[in-house]
Parts: structure tokens; sequence; C-alpha cells
């Protein structure tokens, strides 16, 4: 599968790491990259955060060195801020800026942000606009198929974001209301790549080298992102990498291996987040690379009783090299 050109960056291969709050992290993001990711895109940063001008918010736009491409993910409704937002994204090394008009979350669409703007495409081109014009780079677009199953108007949308200037367009095969219930629809997507002739990336319950291969067949996408399915399990990366490349699959990771993967992770979230926070969030990392391992239930259920970092490693130190 080739990949394609974005700006001055080549996407190759066309494999995307997809932004999620509270995971894909710098320190998460540096262990998926080696596994054969075209690009990388942050977490969501609301345009409002930006203005405020938390620490916080500038830990989550930082990229490594050799984050690149990368994309600094941004979400508003007000197209002032949100040009603020963008201006501030590519002053911290953005190669790309990506506006994040799919997030279903209460909080953020009650400030008509996220997908509740896929209801009032007059406000999409407002702020695609606004964004376009601000910034000397590409500006991508992620979205849903629509608000809900009677009003997907993802062909609409896309027709907008290529005529406002979008480089790139992100498909989550899902409506706003189906939240993250059901099956992503792949066909919708299609109905995107259909619309468009910018490259449009699917998304959706891809969990492996079949369902990415299965995802591209039914909507003609140009490439694939992939989100849930890497939770403690960022190898799986690797495989869809290689089948995109037409290579043989790469065998999982072996014990060793797996705990190296496991270790790095907690020592870079111990170094980016300060230990109180990475202490918090390494419970759900260590759940998800347990899982379906050996005795996995009693371990994560004696994990989560621990609070102190070096007990923390060790412990799971104990578990990742002991197991077979
Ligand atoms: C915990 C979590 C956080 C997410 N945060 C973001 C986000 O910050 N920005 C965004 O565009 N999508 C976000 N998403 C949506 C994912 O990028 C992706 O579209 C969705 O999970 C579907 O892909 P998947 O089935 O491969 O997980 C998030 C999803 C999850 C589960």
């Amino acid at each position: 599968m080739p990949g394609f050109s974005l700006g001055r960056h080549r996407i190759d291969p066309p494999l995307l790491l997809a932004p999620m709050a509270g995971i894909t992290d710098r320190p998460f993001r540096r262990i998926c990259r080696r596994f054969g990711i075209g690009m990388t895109v942050t977490e969501m940063i609301a345009s409002r955060a930006v203005e405020q001008g938390r620490e916080r918010t500038e830990r989550m736009a930082e990229l490594d060195a050799d984050e690149h491409p990368a994309a600094i993910q941004i979400a508003g409704a007000e197209p002032r801020f949100v040009m603020d937002a963008a201006r501030w994204a590519v002053a911290h090394g953005a190669d790309m800026v990506d506006i994040n008009m799919g997030c279903p979350v209460k909080k953020v669409c009650k400030q008509v942000a996220g997908s509740a703007l896929l209801r009032d495409e007059l406000a999409v081109a407002r702020i695609l606009r606004a964004v376009v014009q601000a910034v000397d780079v590409p500006v991508t677009l992620k979205i849903r198929t629509g608000w809900d199953e009677k009003s997907k108007n993802v062909a609409r949308i896309a027709r907008i974001a290529e005529e406002e200037g979008i480089r790139m367009l992100t498909v989550h095969g899902r409506t706003r209301s189906q939240m993250f219930h059901g099956h992503a629809n792949w066909e919708d997507i299609g109905l995107a790549k259909q619309a468009v002739s910018i490259p449009v990336i699917g998304n959706g319950d891809v969990v492996d080298a079949a369902s990415a291969l299965d995802l591209l067949r039914l909507s003609g996408c140009d490439g694939v992102m992939v989100g849930r399915a890497v939770q403690g399990n960022p190898w799986v990366l690797a495989e869809i990498s290689a089948v995109l490349q037409g290579q043989p699959q790469p065998p999982p990771p072996t014990r060793q291996q797996r705990w190296r993967i496991v270790e790095e992770h907690m020592q870079a979230l111990h170094a980016h987040h300060g230990e109180r926070r990475a202490s918090q969030m390494i419970r759900k990392h260590v759940a998800w690379y347990s899982k379906g391992l050996p005795a996995s239930a009693e371990f994560r259920a004696a994990f989560n009783r621990i609070h102190e970092w070096s007990q923390q490693m060790a412990a799971a130190r104990q578990y990742f090299v002991g197991i077979d």
C-alpha cells in the first residue's frame, strides 16, 4: 500500500496512531513509533486550555526531536481561539495541525466543539477556513460520520473540508450518538473517500492486520488509524505496518521484550509526568499489558493496591519477567 504526501512530508506506511487523551502521551507515542507508523497525533488540546496557558497543556504539545511527521491536535468552536491554538501548535513544532471534530465527550460537545460541530456545517466551514488561513502547515481534520443515524453527513463534511483547504481527513466510522458502541461502519467511511480527492484515513475497530485490510477494502481509504487496539499491545502496529508494506508479519514480542517495553513505558511516564501522576497512570497501562496473560486478574488486583512507585516497578518486574 503506497503512502501519500502531506505537505513536505511523506506518510509511509499510511498507518497512523490515533490520538487518545490520557493514553497517547509523549512516552507512549515514542514506544508506538518504533513499530513502524507513518505519523503520530498528540492527544486533543482544547483551544481554551491553550488560552489559559497551563503548564500541563504545554507538556501535551511536547514532541520528541525525532517525532516527525507529527500533528498536534486542537479543538474548539470559536474561530479566534482555534486560530490562536493552531499558531501555538506550529510554534511547538507541529508538522500539521489536526482539528478534532469527532470527540463525543459531553463536556466537549456542550461547548459545541468535538462532534457536536458536525450538526452545524456553516460553523465547520468557518472554523476550518480560519485555521487554514492562520498557519502555513497542512491542516487536517478528524470527524465521525455524523451526529446520529438519521443525520449522517460525512460526505458533505468531507466536501466542505476539501473546499476549505483541509489536506487530510480521518473518519471514525461511528456517529456521535453511537459513542463507542456497536461496530464502526467502514462503508460509511468510504462515502467520504468517494466525495473528495484529499487523502482519507479510515478509523474504528481495527485490531490487527486482517481488520486493517478489511477496512481499506470496504472503504477504499488511503490509510488506516489505530487506537484502542494498541493499548497494552503497541506491537500490533508492527503487524499492520508489515502487511501494508507487503512484508511478512513479525512475531509477537518474547517475554523479555514485552517486559522491556513495559519497563521503558513506566520509566518514561515517570520522567514525563512526575511520580504522583505516573503512579496513577501506570495502573491502566499495566492492566492492559497483562491482559490475557497467566494469573493476570490476581496480579492486577494486587498491583492496584500498591501506591509507591518503586514497589510498583518491582511488582511489575516480578510479574512480567516471571510469567511463561
Ligand atoms: C480513551 C480515549 C481517548 C480518546 N481521545 C481522543 C482525542 O483526544 N482526540 C481524538 O480525535 N480522538 C480521541 N479518541 C478517539 C480515537 O482517536 C479513535 O477515533 C477511536 O478510539 C476509534 O478508533 P479505535 O477503534 O481504533 O479505537 C479517543 C478514544 C479513546 C478510547
